[in-house]
């Protein structure tokens, strides 16, 4: 597959198989995210790669039990209202059951934080594209990323004090009739000037 191809066929994944991914394809996918640009070649990105199941559970849990507290107001996007209700219901599974999270850190302090973080995560998502593995950027951990008992988890699995969470990457199998989500859909939003 080409570069561009990769770009036109890559789609997000939310259905996952458990079976977990070898170290080498994870290493492969990581790799990637390393080579993304950085902001006067800050690398200031921390990967956090966490495959360990009781982890991720616990990380489901929280995530459940932190949105199913949230109120639901007029303001709430219907979206949101909808992952409250699946969180308090505790069927919200926000990494979609997949084998590995990578969770993406940056320092607060440093302007182009997610930036960076988001050129990681596209060099990834191509990168699990290529190696035939589904991927779906994920966002309630960086959501919660102020919340006090996901950022407690989040420092006893080595975020430092001095980062936060920008972005994670749910990576897996796809448990889908046809094997990967690999098409190519025109995009119709998106506005685009051409100044010739
Ligand atoms: C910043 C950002 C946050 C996202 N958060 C989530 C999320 O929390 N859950 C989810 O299922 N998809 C999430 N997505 C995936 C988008 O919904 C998806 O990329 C979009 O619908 C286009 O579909 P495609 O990836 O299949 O092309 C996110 C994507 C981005 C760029």
């Amino acid at each position: 597959m080409n570069t561009l191809e990769c770009i036109k066929t890559r789609h997000s994944t939310r259905k996952f198989k458990a079976d977990q991914v070898s170290r080498e394809l994870i290493d492969q996918v990581l790799d990637a995210g390393r080579r993304a640009p950085s902001g006067g070649n800050t690398q200031l990105t921390h990967f956090m790669v966490i495959t360990n199941q009781n982890v991720l559970n616990e990380l489901v849990t929280l995530v459940q039990e932190e949105y199913g507290k949230m109120p639901i107001t007029e303001n709430t996007l219907p979206y949101m209202v909808n992952i409250i209700k699946m969180s308090a219901e505790g069927k919200f599974v926000f990494n979609y059951g997949a084998p590995v999270l990578i969770v993406l850190a940056s320092k607060p302090s440093y302007a182009n934080n997610f930036a960076d973080v988001s050129c990681a995560m596209q060099n990834m998502m191509l990168a699990c594209n290529e190696l035939d593995l589904g991927s779906c950027w994920v966002n309630q951990i960086r959501h919660l990323q102020d919340n006090e008992r996901i950022q407690a988890k989040m420092r006893e699995l080595g975020l430092g004090e001095d980062e936060k969470v920008y972005a994670s990457l749910a990576i897996g199998y796809p448990d889908l009739p046809n094997g990967l989500n690999r098409r190519e859909i025109e995009p119709k939003g998106y506005k685009v000037t051409y100044v010739d």
